[in-house]
């Protein structure tokens, strides 16, 4: 059987885009040989001295670790030499970067990244990702500017990740279907191995840091003893699945169908997960699996942003486990506003 890389795939579906140029194709190209050069030292982390903390703070006042950094340069390099796009904005940048060399400043394209997602499992060769976003520019030319990447989620053009597991894989959309390639390490390619991913419409499975549950909203509290109740007919209690690894408890519920869950908390009000390269981009590829992503109120990708780092609560996974939770949410904000009134 011959296989099918990805750079192939890509170029096979280019005529999706009425006009198509190739620029998209190059860029989401870019993208996967920064991932397989981050998948090398993700796979000798164990080996060489590049584990532990790099002793620096990012702008959300998290510890980065080595590979973050790593992370962070190699896709910025790759999209920089690429020259499709005017700007990059990254989990581990306080500002965004615009591109205004010769060729990038015309490019097309802004590019938002979670360059590694999942840090804390670095060190404890636990699966950790990659995730990223793309929008057409809305400024004319010369480097980006802050409203390219302040547009709302339904804008994208393209959205994907890298797992960095028990294999490597890349999954992304551009907006028709969602497809994953694992990465054949002997012959250094990206494969198609999982065309047309959709996300069963339920599943068993929910994934929550329940260590925070005093902290949850009381919607979130009575969602969570409804999974652990036992209902046939609903195949519950549900089971219990939280790596701590967006990327990954994103993906193997979209496999295998489930709900992950980061609510707003006492804590974080506005919940921990950043709107623009973590929830919006696993919310087009849901969404284009069939799936759902909502932030309690409203379908994640309507949400309008204002600031870059902006965090944002997610529930997103199989359509109808969204759907239930957000029951859960909307009665008790009712009954907390009927105990007001
Ligand atoms: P990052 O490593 O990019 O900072 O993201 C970590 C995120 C996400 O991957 C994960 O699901 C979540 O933080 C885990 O948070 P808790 O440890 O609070 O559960
Ligand atoms: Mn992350
Ligand atoms: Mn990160």
């Amino acid at each position: 059987m011959k296989v099918k890389t990805l750079v192939e795939f890509i170029i096979e579906r280019q005529s999706d885009f009425p006009y198509a140029t190739g620029e998209l194709t190059r860029l989401l190209s870019d993208i996967s040989i920064a991932a397989k050069v981050v998948n090398r030292e993700v796979n000798k982390a164990g080996l060489v001295d590049i584990l532990g903390a790099e002793g620096s703070e990012n702008i959300q006042g998290e510890e980065q670790q080595k590979l973050d950094v790593f992370a962070n340069t190699q896709f910025i390099e790759a999209l920089n030499a690429g020259g499709e796009v005017c700007g990059i904005a990254s989990e581990e940048l306080d500002d965004f970067i615009g591109l205004d060399g010769k060729v990038s400043r015309n490019g097309k394209y802004v590019v938002l990244i979670d360059p590694l997602d999942g840090s804390s499992n670095i060190d404890v060769n636990v699966s950790i990702g990659t995730i990223f976003s793309i929008y057409r520019r809305i400024s004319f030319t010369g480097s980006a500017t802050l409203e390219d990447f302040l547009q709302k989620g339904h804008e994208q053009v393209a959205s994907g990740y890298v797992i960095y597991g028990s294999s490597t894989m890349l999954v992304y959309t551009t907006g028709h279907g969602v497809n994953g390639f694992t990465l054949d390490p002997s012959i250094g390619e990206f494969c198609l191995s999982h065309a047309n991913i959709t996300i069963p419409e339920s599943g068993n499975i929910y994934s929550i840091n329940e260590g925070n549950y005093v902290h949850f909203p009381d919607g979130v509290k009575k969602y969570i003893k409804y999974c652990q109740e036992a209902d046939s007919p609903t195949n519950r209690p549900y089971t219990s699945r939280y790596i701590g690894s967006l990327v990954a408890d994103f993906h193997r519920n979209m496999l295998k169908g489930g709900i992950y869950i980061y609510p707003e908390t006492a804590k974080s009000p506005k919940g921990k997960l950043r709107l623009l390269y973590e929830c919006n981009p696993l919310a087009f590829i849901a969404e284009q699996a069939g799936g759902k992503a909502s932030n309690g109120f409203k379908r994640i990708m309507e949400v309008d942003p204002k600031e870059l780092h902006q965090r944002c609560p997610l529930y997103i996974g199989s359509r109808l486990m969204v759907e239930d939770v957000e029951k859960f949410l909307e009665a008790s904000r009712e009954s907390a506003g009927l105990a007001q009134s």
